[in-house]
């Protein structure tokens, strides 16, 4: 099992400010991020971590089974609230997520997530929950399936590629990555195959696992259970994401929202957080040709106040 952890001594840099914190990581995947956390804390500190995925939440137990200032939950980052619950815990002094997939997720033909090799057409990072693609594929209207590749893949051919899916499950039903490739193939040149090949899988991955109302929920949660000081840290790697992690730091680094012109605040908001990266963070050359998963990943980091 593998994965390069991206930007590894950068966002950790930003995310320890207290030796004997008490830490979240929401995407512990193969525990890159957390045993670097772990390594930079002393024994008081404290990491608590989520993962939707069965085997790298099972990967993380065996990991860290020996650290007892370690504890994993197999559950989406959304319930970090619930969690504190449980755990006793009123405040984080950081929290931290690096988005999306593993490679680990990606280069495991069963778990669907890559076009490149055929596999049930599922997607799903939690088989226990939600619908899978192929389900949304065979049951959903042709201007529903539209939507989804447009909304959450940017897929200029949506309309195209859903008229083609309606009119290949009036034979057959689709369960296979292989079908839903050779849809996409029949409608789509050779020169921009794989793009949107990427896209297709990345909008249904997205739906299926209900991604971006997940990250609006996390971020709204974690800035109320950040303690003063304490920092968030946020691996993005695509635009999608991105957007709603500047749109909402953004929000919350505003002391008001009165239209401009009104000669004194009446909005009476307060500001939470303090931007500490204004541009993105992104890996280096070196980091990117070691790793291509790198290629397209921005940091973005902000503090409460
Ligand atoms: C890029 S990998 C994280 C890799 C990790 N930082 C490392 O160094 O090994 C992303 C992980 O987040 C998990 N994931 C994605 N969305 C999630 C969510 N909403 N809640 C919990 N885990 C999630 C995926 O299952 C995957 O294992």
């Amino acid at each position: 099992m593998s994965h390069e952890p991206v930007l590894l001594k950068e966002s950790i840099d930003f995310l320890i400010t207290k030796k004997s914190g008490i830490y979240f990581d929401g995407t512990a995947g193969f525990g890159g991020h957390s045993k670097e956390i772990l390594n930079r804390l002393d024994e008081k500190g404290k990491l608590i971590a989520t993962d939707k995925d069965q085997s790298a939440f099972e990967h993380c137990i065996k990991k860290f089974a020996n650290d007892k200032r370690f504890s994993v939950f197999h559950t989406g980052f959304t319930n970090i609230d619930s969690i504190s619950k449980i755990e006793f815990i009123d405040h984080f002094d950081g929290i931290f997520a690096d988005l999306g997939v593993s490679s680990f997720q990606l280069d495991t033909v069963e778990s669907g997530f890559t076009f490149r090799e055929d596999a049930a057409l599922d997607l799903r990072m939690n088989k226990d929950e939600g619908i899978s693609a192929s389900e949304i594929l065979n049951k959903f209207s042709q201007e529903d399936i539209a939507k989804i590749l447009f909304d959450y893949g940017e897929e200029k051919n949506s309309r195209l590629i859903a008229k083609k899916i309606i009119e290949f499950r009036l034979n057959e039903k689709i369960s296979r990555t292989s079908q839903l490739k050779n849809i996409i193939e029949q409608v789509t040149p050779v020169r921009f195959l794989n793009k949107s090949l990427s896209r297709v899988f990345q909008a249904l991955r997205i739906y299926v696992n209900n991604e971006l109302e997940e990250l609006e929920s996390f971020l709204d949660k974690s800035f109320s259970l950040l303690s003063p000081g304490g920092r968030i840290v946020i691996l993005s790697y695509h635009s999608l994401e991105d957007r709603i992690v500047k749109e909402k730091i953004k929000h919350e680094s505003l002391s008001c929202i009165c239209p401009p012109g009104m000669p004194i605040c009446t909005c009476g908001k307060i500001q939470k957080m303090k931007l500490i990266t204004h541009k993105p963070v992104v890996p280096g050359d070196l980091e990117i040709e070691k790793n291509r998963r790198a290629r397209s990943a921005k940091m973005r980091v902000a503090e409460r106040v």
